[in-house]
């Protein structure tokens, strides 16, 4: 895969961790990030962790540029209204996109094409581009409705990636659980890591 931007959406579902984290390694590989964070995200980010990011995406922007300590060109937040951004438009979009974690609203909204925002269009433009879109869905007890959606979105090209940690490496922290799903993540990108050994002690990707 070559190496384009790719454009991150945390949601608000639980599971702000496995968003954050995503984040700090898709910079530490020296990928470009396009950052979007839905309202209801930003809710749950301050519930379930001490981070309070600025409401105001440029202030935003700031205040994850100095907690990665990125100089300006490789991190980028967009707002929910910023129409302007790359990724509201085909002709511009980014390699790849990960909404994690997802709602199942934002994951209705897509299954709909309702495009009502920056994060909806620009997963809608991953799917009627044919880029890779991986949702990392989030939600116990699913209903018919959430099964149908993903169900639908799986045959329109999307990953479902749910966030459901496995077991079997025997994991001794909340951190281990979140690199689970992050190096999931990540291996459907094509990124390099080793956040968690592989299963039958194959080589490590370098
Ligand atoms: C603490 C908290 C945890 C939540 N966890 C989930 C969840 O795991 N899955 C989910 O689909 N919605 C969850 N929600 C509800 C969503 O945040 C809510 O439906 C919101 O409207 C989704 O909007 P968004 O998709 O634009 O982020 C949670 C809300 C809060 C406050």
């Amino acid at each position: 895969m070559s190496a384009g931007p790719i454009a991150l959406a945390i949601t608000g579902a639980s599971g702000a961790q496995y968003g954050l984290r995503l984040l700090e390694c898709l910079l530490d590989a020296g990928r470009e990030v396009y950052l979007m964070i839905s309202q209801a995200g930003r809710v749950v980010l301050s519930m379930e962790t001490d981070l309070e990011p600025p409401a105001h995406p440029q202030a935003a922007e700031a205040w994850f540029r100095a907690r990665h300590a990125q100089a300006p060109g490789r991190l980028h937040l967009f707002g929910p209204r910023q129409w302007n951004a790359p990724v509201a438009s085909g002709s511009n979009p980014p390699q790849a996109m990960v909404v994690c974690p997802c709602t199942t609203g934002t994951l209705g909204a897509l299954a709909a094409g309702l495009s009502s925002d920056l994060i909806e269009r620009a997963g809608d433009v991953m799917l009627k581009e044919r880029r890779p879109l991986i949702l990392v869905v989030r939600e116990t007890p699913l209903s018919e409705i959430h099964l149908e959606n993903m169900l639908r979105l799986a045959r329109m090209g999307a990953l479902i990636l749910p966030a459901n940690p496995g077991f079997y490496f025997r994991p001794r922290s909340v951190d281990d659980l979140v690199d689970f799903m992050v190096a999931r993540v990540l291996d459907h990108l094509g990124i390099a890591h080793r956040l968690v050994p592989r299963w039958g002690g194959g080589p490590e990707l370098d």
